[in-house]
């Protein structure tokens, strides 16, 4: 059978990306250009920073994706794009190139949910499993999500406030690290004892639901008056208490949402899934009893090979966009 290549463009936040995929599994290319040295000295992602970066960027970032697949434009089967959800202003900047790649070429487009990209990046490891579920964790996300069979996507829990990852990043400002702060959230986590009982939020008793804002704010308050009473804060047992927190939480869901609905697989996708407590808490928890697929970290941060994997099922299905494609930044999955 023939071989199908889709060229893969994501632009949804702060890392422009290009990839080659083929038949939905096969990288052969993955170029990722990271923005985070810009918008760290602002603490956060920039939307008008991101942007400016992309309109910069993407051109490059697409033929050095192509020079690096040694694939020819005329070798292309599709235009892969991230549609949705992300910053309006750069989702466009990526649905705009997308588009000028497919006209000029006579390719397809296709429209891709970043979400749907997340979990597709284990596709680019080992097969999916259905049913399965996903644990989404990043920045942006935080979601539980049931795939009954390809293409076919349930949320069936999220966050109610900050995402996981945007607490993390919070709290980490507090202690007075750098951004983003998740990676030394977790490396002082390593170093202290979670001996401050913080609290976990865990909704009504059924909920799959999740909810971090309450957790962050205990965390700043526990600090403020620890500097009120002129104590100094001590960084590592903070990082490691709220650690703690988050991880019960979030295991403790998921085994939930695996017993509620059955499934063969657990896929864990997003930024925080780098997170080394996390993955070994995930480990115990459930490696044994059903195929526990984490993917190597730049699999997990934002990159456009998993733009490509999710495509494939697009294209195979014929479900293309029209030239009157448009980013997304609410886009339902
Ligand atoms: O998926 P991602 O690269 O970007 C999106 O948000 O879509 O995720 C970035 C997030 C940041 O909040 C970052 O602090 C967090 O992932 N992160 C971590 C770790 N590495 C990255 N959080 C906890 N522990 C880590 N080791
Ligand atoms: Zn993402």
């Amino acid at each position: 059978t023939k071989i199908k290549r889709i060229l893969a463009i994501e632009t949804s936040c702060d890392e422009t990306a290009a990839s080659v995929i083929e038949n939905g599994k096969i990288i052969r290319s993955n170029v990722v250009a990271s923005q985070i040295e810009s918008h760290k000295r602002f603490g956060g992602v920039v939307p008008e920073v991101a942007s400016r970066h992309h309109v910069e960027q993407v051109t490059r970032i697409i033929e050095q994706a192509l020079a690096e697949a040694e694939v020819r434009p005329d070798e292309l089967d599709a235009v892969a794009v991230t549609e949705g959800p992300g910053l309006v202003g750069a989702l466009l900047i990526g649905v705009h190139a997308a588009k000028a790649m497919a006209f000029a070429h006579g390719l397809p487009l296709i429209g891709v949910h970043h979400i749907a990209g997340h979990i597709y990046a284990n596709q680019l490891v080992q097969p999916m499993q259905f049913p399965l579920m996903a644990l989404v964790v990043s920045g942006g996300h935080t979601e539980l999500i049931y795939m009954e069979q390809d293409g076919q996507f349930e949320t069936i829990g999220m966050t109610r406030d900050d995402a996981v990852g945007e607490a993390y990043d919070k709290v980490a400002r507090t202690l007075g690290l750098p951004y983003p702060g998740g990676p030394h959230i977790d490396r002082l986590a390593h170093t202290g004892s979670a001996e401050m009982d913080f609290p976990r939020s865990w909704l009504e008793p059924d909920s799959l639901d999740f909810s971090f804002s309450g957790l962050k704010s205990h965390v700043l308050n526990v600090v403020h008056n620890q500097k009120q009473r002129g104590e100094e804060p001590n960084i590592p047992n903070l990082a490691a208490s709220f650690q703690e927190s988050v991880i019960d939480v979030l295991v403790t869901k998921t085994r939930k949402a695996v017993d509620r609905y059955g499934v063969k697989q657990l896929v864990v996708a997003g930024g925080v899934a780098a997170n080394k407590g996390l993955r070994s808490a995930l480990e115990d928890e459930f490696s044994e009893t059903m195929t526990l697929s984490i993917p190597p970290l730049p699999l997990c941060t934002d990159n456009a090979a998993m733009i490509g994997a999710a495509a494939f099922y697009q294209l195979e299905k014929q479900s293309f966009a029209g030239w009157d494609l448009n980013g997304r930044p609410g886009m339902d999955l």
